[in-house]
């Protein structure tokens, strides 16, 4: 049995907002889950009913087997870091770690020692004596998120725990944090609006959009098998192609026309004829003499290791191919090319779901 659950979860505000619209997601035990979406999309709402500072208008939160739905925060055993929740500004920081873990009834001695072992991998060993007030914003969101790894509840919840670092330090506590679940096994629902942070912590990343969830899936999955053209757009940069066009039968075999083209492709598989958004990443773009599309090189973007060449194809205007460092094109340059019809998607021309 998975555990934990949220059965059918909704909010709607005072107000009369719908922020989340039935949430229904099984966490294993130990899973790191990140909840990824546009901002406005429920994300935080979501993870304060897990936490219980949020009351859900319907629907349970099961932690281990309990149903916690009506319990208060501290009743949950749960460990989180939201974006703009303060630390106690009349207390140290080293107070301010130590605090839930004193108030769980651990040893004194323990608590120093946990304290300076986790303020020595995280940097902070220097800070211990600082109030809030008296430290950087990025360097109060660390010491929140030592507050909260600092114990093994039963769940961690992070809500964009780092938000106002500055890149190195992201990349460098991003690093710390999936060490460190992955050493304590602790079920993790962490939330934010990052693609590429999402992609490279996730056991399983879910996509949320308009209150609802609209993919779940370990991110090679979200990322190579997006679930609609939302998805699709969401994840990956550079971003894949879209193409609108239509799937024509002929002769028994089926086709790719995009619109305003005469360019047909084969299909790698069966799409029923119709409207349809066909996308295609850049990696799956190749350079091909006599492939089916033809276009000509309007820039070339070197990005250190690749290299993003976009082509005018007339019924693409910025067609993105992914190249080698070395492979260098000029504008105005002519190019064939073809998609690695393994790797291309389509998507319904009217829903945007995927066929
Ligand atoms: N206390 C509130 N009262 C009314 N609307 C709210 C409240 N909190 C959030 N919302 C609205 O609910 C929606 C979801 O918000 P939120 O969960 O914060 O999204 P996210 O974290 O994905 O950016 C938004 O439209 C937001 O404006
Ligand atoms: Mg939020």
């Amino acid at each position: 049995m998975s555990f934990l659950q949220l059965q059918q979860l909704k909010k709607t505000f005072a107000d009369g907002t719908e922020a989340v619209k039935g949430v229904d997601l099984s966490i294993d035990e130990g899973e790191f889950i990140v909840l990824l979406g546009p901002s406005g999309c429920g994300k935080t709402t979501t993870l304060r009913m897990v936490a219980g500072l949020e009351a859900p208008s319907d629907g349970r939160v099961i932690i281990a087997g309990q149903d916690v739905t009506r319990l208060r925060p501290a009743q949950r055993d749960v460990g989180f870091v939201f974006q703009f929740y303060a630390l106690y500004p009349h207390m140290t920081v080293e107070q301010n770690i130590a605090f839930t873990l004193e108030s769980t009834g651990a040893a004194r001695r323990e608590c120093r020692e946990r304290v300076a072992d986790v303020s020595r991998v995280m940097g902070l060993g220097a800070l211990l004596r600082r109030y809030p007030r008296q430290l950087s914003g990025g360097d109060q969101q660390r010491v929140a998120l030592a507050r909260a790894v600092v114990r093994r509840p039963k769940v961690y919840l992070m809500d964009e725990p780092l938000g106002t670092l500055d890149a190195d330090k992201r990349l460098e506590m991003r690093e710390f944090i999936r060490s460190r679940q992955q050493e304590m096994k602790v079920t993790t629902i962490y939330v934010t609006h990052d693609q590429e942070e999402a992609m490279s912590l996730a056991d399983r990343v879910v996509v949320m959009h308009e209150g609802m969830i609209c993919q779940a899936g370990p991110p090679t999955e979200v990322y190579d098998d997006p679930a609609s053209l939302f998805v699709a757009r969401f994840v990956g940069s550079p971003g894949m192609n879209f193409i609108p066009g239509s799937v024509v039968a002929d002769d028994g075999q089926r086709f790719f026309v995009p619109h305003q083209s005469q360019a047909r492709m084969p299909l790698g598989r069966d799409v029923r004829p119709g409207p349809v958004t066909l996308g295609v990443r850049p990696e799956y773009v190749y350079p091909s003499s006599d492939g089916p599309i033809a276009g000509s090189v309007v820039m070339d973007e070197y990005q250190g290791n690749f290299r993003s060449i976009h082509i005018d194809t007339g019924f693409a205007h910025n067609l993105v191919m992914r190249a080698g460092d070395a492979d260098a094109r000029a504008v105005g340059e002519s190019i064939r090319l073809s998609f690695n019809a393994e790797h291309t998607r389509f998507f319904d021309g009217n829903t945007g779901q995927r066929l």
